[in-house]
């Protein structure tokens, strides 16, 4: 399918991102300060950007762990499917877990998630998302911490994708179409 031409408009800088994550991390330090390892759970692809940054601002003992759902497929409209593509590599079970998300749209593949970790019986459990776009809820669904509440607008990069592009713009952009 032939792509419609567009535009990206940035819409959080990457500056303020970094002050976000900043702030974010003292929380989340505060929040799991007793911890004896932390798993840091990424959830792929979109979340990649964000965990890079966020780890490296924690200052405590961390494991990284990633799972990959998915319930998009290309297009910009997401399914209610949620599809485990990939599972964790370790054990969760008594840890304290931290979800790292990219952005909240619906809640389905993080309700799902939840679900599924939430079974595995960690000591603690605490979701991040980077973006919240709470107009698209169609599940009941909150992070503890999240990045930035934005507008309904088709967002792309630091992480976000547009049909597997722009995942590596330093920014988050808005996707404006030209034709
Ligand atoms: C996107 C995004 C979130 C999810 C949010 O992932 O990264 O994980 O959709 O949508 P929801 O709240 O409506 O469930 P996607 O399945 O596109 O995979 P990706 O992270 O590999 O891009």
């Amino acid at each position: 399918m032939p792509q419609r031409p567009y535009v990206i408009d940035e819409m959080i800088s990457a500056k303020q991102i970094a002050a976000r994550i900043e702030e974010l991390a003292g929380e989340i330090r505060h929040e799991f300060a007793d911890t004896d390892k932390l798993v840091v759970v990424g959830l792929l692809r979109g979340s990649f950007v964000f965990i890079a940054d966020l780890v490296r601002e924690l200052d405590l003992p961390v494991e990284v762990d990633f799972l990959e759902a998915s319930s998009y497929g290309n297009a910009t409209e997401s399914s209610r499917e949620v599809r485990i593509l990939k599972d964790l590599r370790g054990e969760i079970a008594g840890r304290d877990v931290l979800v790292v998300e990219d952005i909240v749209d619906t809640g389905y593949t993080l309700s799902h998630v939840k679900h599924l970790l939430d079974g595995r019986q960690p000591r603690k459990m605490k979701i991040i998302a980077l973006l919240d776009k709470p107009a698209r809820r169609e599940v009941e669904m909150q992070a503890d911490w999240t990045g930035f509440t934005i507008p309904d607008e088709f967002v792309v990069g630091y992480g976000i994708d547009f049909a597997q592009r722009n995942r590596n713009l330093p920014f988050i952009g808005k996707v404006r179409f030209t034709d």
